[in-house]
């Protein structure tokens, strides 16, 4: 959930590790610190709760020297936000320093061992056990007393000694007092990329920092621990000793981790949407037969063919796209889908075969849940499929297959782009398995001629956003709002009033429109207003009904309607216009003017929309 950052090399720690965590903000928030040691062995420490911009204050009053530093950006499992809590945790008598990502479950026991043993603890996190095992690991080898700037092998014997005593899940930096050129760092669970500079070394827990900096990478595995020099990077996996791994090239560039000009990332990446779109399609329609090339199956045309099932898995709007998918796949290839919160099905055990295809929808790659559930239905047998969005991610990687949605990097916190990106990706894949079954050449020309035209159709539902503005404005003051949609957009109800509640704090239920009438109306009164999506299909007529059941109840209607519609617009209070698209593109154009209205709601509230209370980019904890 949290950023790390970690350096070595020429230049003043701090001013990397600093930009880094502004960064990774997003990805805890919290609270934040940094350590640099000097070259004589000095550390110092500078942490606080709240935001990096507060961090930055207190380092123009303490700056914090050293060409040699770790940084973290947490968001709290175990301890509320508090400076004693906000990492790095120093272990031993000041003996090393970390920053940890992730959660060790087994802390309480390791804990009162180390008590016993006289370490004194002073906060309440999980994380803080690990520097001090380190340091009681390393106490216990006899001989190393005297540190010598070549020979790190008793640090890593000692890591690895505490690393072993460990249950959860950790990326981690840690540095040294006595070994002030080196940094060591590990991951089970969490993400961890090593930058490689020229004479230097940077360290991160995703991409972004890098940017700028360097674009040669190594990403760490599972089980790996690397010994990071300005000059040296030796990667050790726990069983297979010394690994070679190829340098990547980062395809992260600086401007794609800026605002470029918004006012808030979130709305740069509502508009970045057809853009997006574009580059999820580039390359992948096939005119010639009609289809979907789609190369990273990785899977046999037979293995292919038999398949006879799909289970789509996810959380949060991920699960959302999977729906829209089980809507498209359903519908275009007939083929049975099931879409389970990742969260869910790690602990279920549905029957399973190897015809049942896996596909783990993820922006992050990194959900906790979304991993475990995908390897578990690895372990049971099916072929597992990764849609992600950041590349090179653990979800990305453990899959047998899958495709990126290169969407760029999503930074605020509430997804819009990826949830676009991972509702055309699946239609291509509703297409793909279409023109496998039945569906003809002239209906797999159609569907590609409309997937053409939608970036075209998303830019246009963009037109809205200052009338989605006043109606805002308007609305900003309630404390209840009701999401309603049918079939396809019944998913799309569900993503617009997860956005509102994330990002704006108001409380929003997205239903099917008809379920309404069996409970939820009951909610509807004049200061509760109803967001109706409307567009037309089979169901038009149907939710129209819904439209007026509401509104005989005295509850304010917002409809989204297709453009030049009439009828909506004469029974709703307010109404935005989209363009018209085919029901199974509709979640992706008809979800604009509720990302749009979460976020101008969140503004007039005055709400950190980029950042909302509580929340992280991605959860990385179970
Ligand atoms: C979306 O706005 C949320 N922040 C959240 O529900 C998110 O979609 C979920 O945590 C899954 O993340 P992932 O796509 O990175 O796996
Ligand atoms: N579990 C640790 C803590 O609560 C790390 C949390 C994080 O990943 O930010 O401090």
């Amino acid at each position: 959930m949290c950023g790390i950052v970690g350096y070595v090399g020429p230049r003043d720690a701090t001013e990397f590790l600093v930009m880094g965590l502004h960064r990774l903000e997003y990805r805890g928030y919290d609270s934040a610190g940094v350590a640099t040691l000097s070259p004589a062995g000095h550390f110092s420490v500078v942490k606080t709760a709240g935001r990096i911009a507060e961090l930055e204050h207190l380092l123009a009053e303490n700056p914090a020297p050293g060409r040699i530093g770790i940084g973290h950006t947490r968001w709290a499992t175990h301890g509320k936000p508090s400076d004693e809590n906000a990492h790095p945790h120093m272990g031993g008598n000041e003996e090393l320093a970390v920053v940890h990502n992730g959660v060790i479950e087994n802390f309480h026991a390791i804990k009162q061992r180390l008590v016993a043993e006289g370490y004194v603890f002073h906060s309440a996190t999980d994380s803080e056990v690990i520097a001090h095992l380190i340091d009681s690991c390393l106490k216990r080898q006899q001989g190393i007393a005297e540190p010598s700037s070549t020979n790190h092998q008793p640090l890593v014997s000692a890591v690895q000694a505490a690393l072993a005593q460990l249950q959860g899940t950790y990326g981690l930096a840690v540095l040294f007092r006595r070994w002030p050129d080196v940094l060591i760092c590990a991951r089970l669970g969490s993400p961890l990329i090593l930058g490689v500079g020229n004479g230097e070394h940077f360290i991160a827990s995703d991409a972004s920092p890098l940017a700028g900096f360097t674009d040669k990478i190594i990403y760490l595995a599972d089980h790996e621990l690397a010994v990071v020099t300005a000059n040296s990077v030796r990667v050790i996996h726990r069983d297979q000793g010394f690994v070679n791994h190829s340098i990547q090239l980062l395809d992260v560039h600086e401007g794609d981790v800026g605002k470029g000009g918004f006012e808030h990332f979130m709305l740069k990446e509502i508009f970045e949407q057809p853009e997006a779109i574009q580059n999820v399609l580039r390359g992948r329609l096939d005119r010639d037969a009609a289809t979907a090339k789609l190369g990273g199956f990785n899977l046999t045309p037979q293995q292919l063919r038999n398949a006879n099932r799909i289970i789509m898995t996810g959380c949060g709007t991920s699960w959302h796209a999977g729906l829209v998918g089980e809507y498209q796949i359903e519908a275009l290839a007939r083929l049975p889908v099931e879409v389970e919160y990742a969260s869910e099905l790690r602990y279920r055990n549905p029957p399973l075969d190897n015809h049942t295809l896996v596909f783990a929808i993820t922006q992050s790659g990194e959900t906790a849940d979304t991993l475990a559930a995908l390897r578990e239905m690895k372990r049971k047998g099916c072929p597992t499929l990764g849609i992600c969005n950041v590349v090179g991610s653990t979800i990305a990687q453990e899959t047998d297959g899958g495709f990126y949605l290169r969407a760029g990097p999503e930074i605020g916190v509430a997804s819009t782009k990826a949830f676009t990106s991972q509702c055309t990706l699946l239609a291509m894949l509703a297409l793909y398995f279409g023109r496998l079954r039945h569906l003809s050449f002239t209906a797999g020309m159609k569907i590609i001629e409309e997937l053409q035209q939608l970036s075209d159709k998303v830019r246009e539902a963009l037109e809205c956003s200052n009338h989605v503005r006043e109606i805002a404005n308007k609305y900003a003051g309630c404390d209840n709002f009701l999401y309603l949609g049918r079939q396809f957009n019944f998913p799309t109800a569900l993503e617009g009033a997860l956005k509102l509640k994330e990002i704006s704090y108001i409380h929003a239920e997205g239903y099917p429109a008809a379920e309404m009438k069996h409970g939820p109306i009951a909610l509807v009164d004049e200061h509760t207003p109803s967001v109706f999506l409307v567009p037309h299909g089979p169901t038009y007529d149907k939710v129209l009904s819904n439209l007026q059941e509401i509104k005989a109840r005295g509850g304010p209607v917002i409809a989204v309607v297709g453009n030049g519609d009439t009828e909506a617009a004469r029974l709703a209070d307010e109404v935005i216009e989209v363009p018209a698209v085919e029901e199974y593109l509709q979640p992706i154009v008809t979800v604009i003017p509720l990302q749009l209205l979460a976020y101008h709601i969140a503004v007039a509230r005055g709400c950190d929309v980029d950042k909302p209370r509580n929340l992280a980019k991605s959860v990385t904890v179970e």
